[in-house]
């Protein structure tokens, strides 16, 4: 739009529902008027559906829950942007019944969510957690030839369950290392995913969480998984069932597991998953990187700021007739701008 129409448009009402680093937000406030949420946590239900009521833009975060409820509490709503790739917190085909635009932010978060899983993995193959409370406590005594004794990564076969960006990132990183690689895509079968599982020794989580991958790992799949193995999970905690993973673990089926996400987040400290050996866990940031955020912020304020102008969002998750993110092309949910879930 030419700088004159701009300075005449309509300044919409737009929620932003956490401070976000970077400078992103400044081009949101240059355009419209912006409500920024300024709590350490996140709003509550009720305070959200008061915020919204006359909101036209939402830059929402993966812990707010937009459901019909939500969206029908907030009839001006056109734009609802994502500072996350994931949108499981997001009915979408609610929105799009409603004319309501959704965005997400992939590709900025690509590098740092690979970098932490090989962190994670390297961490939990090692005990580099256990290693560090160890000398920390004074019970290092001596250099022994039987302590601390992990897994070697160098030969070893890696299951990547989701092949999408992240998945993909994740698999070349680990054929840097030596690893042989092994992939499980939607496409695939319950029969391919029980022979890759069976082959693998990682196994690393990179799939959406959908109704289809909701508690992909459960009890059932977990003793599918080679003996000794070790699990990572950098995507949703809902794929996991982690009590099925406790379980395995004091059975001493399951070598280790390294979470980044569990449901619930936060998990309660008094969860028996938290108490079970061989278990590295970080508080959901697989995106966490300076830059990786303040990308994220970029593409989720160009998201909202395209919608606003009844564009198409930078990405897309759906495709709402006549308005924002209309387009020739439909783009399906599940492929256009996340990783492709199995
Ligand atoms: C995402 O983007 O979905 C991550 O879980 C948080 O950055």
């Amino acid at each position: 739009m030419p700088p004159q129409q701009r300075a005449d448009a309509h300044r919409a009402r737009c929620v932003v529902t956490r401070m976000l680093p970077g400078t992103a937000l400044d081009r949101l406030r240059e355009r419209h008027d912006v409500l920024v949420w300024e709590g350490e946590l996140p709003p509550s239900r009720e305070a959200l559906v008061g915020l919204v009521r006359d909101a036209e833009g939402l830059l929402a975060l993966l812990t707010d829950r937009i459901d019909p409820e939500l969206m029908d509490a907030a009839p001006k709503l056109r734009a609802v942007s994502n500072y996350a790739v994931g949108f499981d917190n997001i009915d979408v085909a609610g929105a799009t019944a409603r004319g309501i635009a959704i965005g997400n932010t992939p590709d900025a978060l690509t590098d740092a969510t690979a970098e932490l899983t090989l962190a994670l993995l390297m961490a939990r193959a090692r005990g580099i957690v256990e290693g560090d409370a160890f000398v920390r406590s004074g019970a290092w005594r001596t250099w022994s030839p039987t302590a601390f004794l992990g897994a070697g990564l160098t030969g070893a076969t890696m299951a990547v369950i989701g092949p999408g960006r992240i998945g993909t990132a994740v698999a070349d990183r680990a054929r840097g290392l030596r690893m042989r690689v092994l992939v499980q895509g939607r496409q695939d079968s319950r029969e391919h995913l029980r022979a890759v599982l069976a082959e693998s020794d990682v196994v690393s989580l990179h799939c959406p969480l959908t109704p289809e991958t909701a508690l992909l790992i459960d009890g059932r799949t977990l003793a599918w998984m080679k003996p000794g193995a070790i699990l990572i999970n950098t995507s949703r905690g809902g794929l996991v069932d982690l009590d099925a993973v406790a379980d395995a673990l004091d059975a001493g089926r399951l070598g280790g597991a390294a979470l980044d996400t569990m449901d619930p987040e936060p998990v309660p400290l008094g969860h028996r998953i938290l108490s079970t050996p061989r278990v590295t866990v970080t508080p959901h940031i697989g995106s966490g990187t300076a830059a990786a955020r303040a990308a994220m912020a970029d593409a989720a304020v160009d998201n909202l700021l395209l919608a606003l102008d009844g564009e198409r969002m930078r990405f897309p998750v759906n495709t709402v007739a006549g308005r924002a993110n209309a387009s020739s092309t439909p783009v399906p949910p599940s492929t256009s701008s996340t990783d492709r879930p199995i």
